[in-house]
């Protein structure tokens, strides 16, 4: 937290990787550059490097990449103002994305590539941004204790049956507003506050740490039931560490919502901002990251789903088996933010 990143990638007629501004900083003026795009991202891994690399060796643009939280990019680009070095903002969760929206940062973009590339679902329907990669939000169950026959959907969460069993982190985290917000939108303000009261209720404790924490304490018996996105089970499944297999030998996974409206889906996504210096540039980077080629990296980065279908999913993700998603715009639970965040905060959950 807080940390503020910088790295730079130039193509170089050789596979050279990133290079540090200290190091490269001036070579990277050269001539062969086509121009720069300046990259601020809440993204943090190294297959995502080596796509931005990619792009540099393939179209000749300079690659600037400011890494840190989205909320202190946000914050970054609107003391910047106009002058804003920013062209493209990536940034995980639509909520976030709608709030760079709503603070008149981003542009809204029309490209065909984008369009055909990338659902409707899974984009600002004015272009202000596009989702790169799906994240499902679902249930975690103890194998011990529960039985999956019992689970169906986030509103039988609310089932006295379950009380003292649910886990999930705070209200002040992004991912359980945009799931709120689709719930906001799927029922209306005062069942959603309803379910609120309803899963406060049944909660095994206090909200806290993030969702690898709620995973763990099912095993741990501390809880019966997590709400979390996929990948972190995937992280563990990953793990070489034997107590997380221990973890992922007790957990199971149950995709909620399938009779009706699906799994919430949430995102990871880019938009070129206002002030962009390099808007051609920009969507050019955009388009790159939606390519096929780029669209497996980009996923399996971070075990999420791409978004261009036929792309081949990362084997563990793979193994949790398929599902129907809410096609609900990202848009319109980004848009019920707010709202939601007031309704968690008068149903009680901290
Ligand atoms: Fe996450």
């Amino acid at each position: 937290m807080g940390k503020m990143t910088r790295r730079v990638f130039i193509a170089t007629g050789s596979a050279l990787a990133a290079a540090t501004v200290g190091q490269f900083g001036r070579r990277a003026n050269a001539q062969q550059s086509r121009g720069v795009v300046n990259l601020y991202s809440s993204r943090h891994y190294d297959t995502d490097d080596a796509l931005y690399q990619s792009f540099a060796e393939a179209t000749g643009f300079r690659v600037n990449l400011v890494e840190a939280e989205a909320d202190q990019l946000i914050e970054r680009i609107k003391s910047e103002g106009a002058n804003s070095p920013a062209d493209v903002l990536i940034t995980v969760d639509a909520g976030r994305l709608w709030r760079a929206q709503e603070e008149g940062l981003l542009q809204p973009i029309r490209s065909s590539v984008l369009d055909s590339a990338i659902p409707g679902y899974l984009r600002e329907p004015d272009g202000h941004w596009f989702g790169l990669t799906k994240r499902a939000r679902v249930l975690f169950y103890s194998k011990e204790r529960v039985n999956p026959a019992d689970l169906s959907t986030y509103e039988d969460l609310t089932n006295s049956k379950w009380r003292g069993k649910i886990l999930t982190r705070t209200s002040t985290h992004v991912y359980n507003q945009s799931l709120t917000g689709s719930i906001l939108h799927a029922h209306g303000p005062r069942e959603t506050e309803a379910w609120v009261r309803g899963l406060v209720a049944n909660f095994a404790r206090q909200p806290e740490g993030n969702d690898t924490a709620q995973i763990r304490a099912v095993a741990a018996g501390q809880g019966d039931i997590a709400i979390a996105n996929t990948y972190y089970l995937a992280r563990l499944v990953k793990s070489s560490e034997p107590a997380d297999q221990d973890v992922v030998n007790k957990v199971g996974i149950f995709f909620p919502n399938q009779r009706d409206r699906g799994v919430h889906i949430n995102i990871s996504g880019a938009g070129v901002l206002r002030t962009a210096k390099n808007r051609e540039g920009a969507i050019r980077f955009i388009e790159h990251l939606a390519s096929p080629q780029a669209q497996e990296v980009f996923a399996k980065g971070n075990n999420e789903y791409p978004v261009l279908s036929g792309v081949a999913l990362d084997s563990v993700v793979a193994g949790f088996g398929s599902f129907r998603e809410d096609n609900l715009n990202a848009a319109i639970y980004g848009r019920n933010n707010a709202e939601a965040l007031r309704i968690m905060d008068r149903g009680g959950w901290k």
